[in-house]
């Protein structure tokens, strides 16, 4: 069959990678893509969010398949949109509904699903503009520090997470009323602080069944030692050595059966990828978030450890026979380590020449923010190039990768160099 791939990272050049494996695949399309999806794919310069120009490449170079990367388009209801559409309906969309999506694109419709389906999470209160004043009261009967979450999409930067009460009550009057992360920002929930630490879950559900994928952690700041700003990701490893099979059948049993029975009880329709961001509180889990598709770098980690078709999976997911099928891993572990541009997460440089990329055989490059100029791969953006290795345990694997970032070079390039560094 024909497929077409949105998005332009590393998680969609390891889906590309990943599905150009199935013999199913025929011809395989990449939209908008990155260098490394170029050299194996077809890329077509179309932006995630323009409906009609997909609709028009879906018909000319007749897709069957489309996997949605990036959670903007199904907030925006790309599923929808196809259902609507009588030449797309037929087409295998991978991803949920607008109202499923709304489980990342609302943070306190997130929050009221969990507590309408008794997911454990932390306790939380929600206010607008018009309860401003309530909500600096409420913030008074916490301790601190304090979780303030804009409710929108804000691109991954709307939590602040703050010591003192002031800045807390000014930090909230700040997204409130002077739309600090601008409509994300109009409505502003308020949580308690869980201390623990952090893993994600991924699940594939068809909307009945579902299969829990492999675990990932990620290392979301650009400093050693998780310090400084947030960035998209800087490196990941999968498994994670401290999910034993207890904790598993704790998150399995309390969050992944009440979320896939809730969407079900609730009518949404869902056939794509739940990433359930967790937090280990006393071998408890809780959920911190929903996302509504696949993480980036965590893909580049939980993809090449998946043996089954992933062809067959996605079609299983599109028909709902997820149940008929066998999910096979490779009990390795898997690492990535992020190469970024000098600066992220704020701002930098592109159109660096970068080299190496040839002089690596024993681990996957997976191109992130990457270009064609003049014949030559060139940065095109903070995330560059994700490279993932296999091994017995995340130590050995974690050894190649280093050992393959440092053959790539290109001016200003950055990576940290202690992913897993709280990890046993
Ligand atoms: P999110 O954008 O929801 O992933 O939140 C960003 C980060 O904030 C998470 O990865 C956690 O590290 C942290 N965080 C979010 N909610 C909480 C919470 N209730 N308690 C402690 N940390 C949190
Ligand atoms: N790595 C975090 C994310 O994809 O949201």
């Amino acid at each position: 069959m024909n497929i077409l791939i949105l998005g332009s990272g590393g998680r969609e050049h390891t889906f590309a990678y990943q599905l150009a494996k199935s013999p199913l695949c025929k011809n395989l399309y990449v939209a908008p893509g990155n260098a490394g999806t170029q050299a194996m794919a077809k890329n077509l310069a179309i932006s995630v969010n323009d409906f009609e120009a997909i609709r028009r490449a879906v018909l000319e170079h007749d897709i069957n398949m489309v996997v949605v990367g990036p959670e903007d388009p199904l907030v925006n209801g790309i599923v929808d949109f196809f259902q609507q559409d009588s030449n797309l309906k037929n087409v295998m969309i991978i991803g949920p509904s607008a109202e499923g999506a709304l489980l990342e694109g609302s943070k306190e419709r997130a929050k009221e699903f969990m507590s309408r389906h008794k997911i454990p999470t932390a306790a939380y209160s929600s206010f607008n503009k018009e309860t401003l004043d309530a909500g600096k009261e409420f913030l008074e009967t916490l301790e601190p520090p304090y979780v303030l979450k804009a409710d929108g999409l804000a691109a991954g930067k709307g939590v602040l997470i703050l010591d003192s009460l002031e800045e807390a009550k000014q930090e909230l009057e700040n997204m409130l009323a002077h739309s600090k992360f601008g409509a994300a920002s109009a409505k502003v929930v308020i949580e308690e602080f869980l201390d623990g630490i952090e893993l994600s879950v991924f699940v594939l559900t068809d909307g009945k069944n579902y299969k829990v994928l492999p675990t990932a952690k990620d290392y979301k700041r650009i400093g050693e030692g998780d310090s400084g700003l947030n960035t998209g990701g800087m490196g990941a490893i999968s498994p994670v050595p401290f999910a034993d099979e207890e904790l598993m059948q704790k998150i399995e049993s309390r969050i992944v059966v009440p979320t896939v029975n809730g969407i079900k009880e609730e009518g949404i329709d869902y056939k794509g990828f739940i990433f359930i961001g967790l937090i280990k509180v006393n071998n408890e889990p809780y959920v911190i978030e929903y996302n509504v598709r696949m993480g980036d770098p965590e893909t580049e980690v939980v993809l090449p450890r998946i043996k089954t078709d992933l062809v067959k999976l996605l079609e299983a997911t599109y028909t709902q026979e997820l149940d008929q099928m066998n999910l096979e891993l490779d009990p390795r572990s898997a690492t990535t380590v992020m190469v970024v541009s000098g600066g992220y997460p704020e701002a930098y440089e592109k159109g660096k020449n970068i080299s190496g990329i040839s002089d690596i055989s024993d681990s996957i490059v997976f191109h992130a923010g990457t270009a064609m100029k003049e014949g030559e791969v060139v940065t095109n953006g903070g995330r560059v190039i994700a490279v993932t290795s296999l091994g017995e345990d995340f130590r050995k694997a974690l050894k190649k990768s280093y050992q393959n970032v440092a053959k790539l070079s290109f001016d200003r390039m950055y990576y940290r160099t202690d992913i897993g560094f709280d990890l046993s």
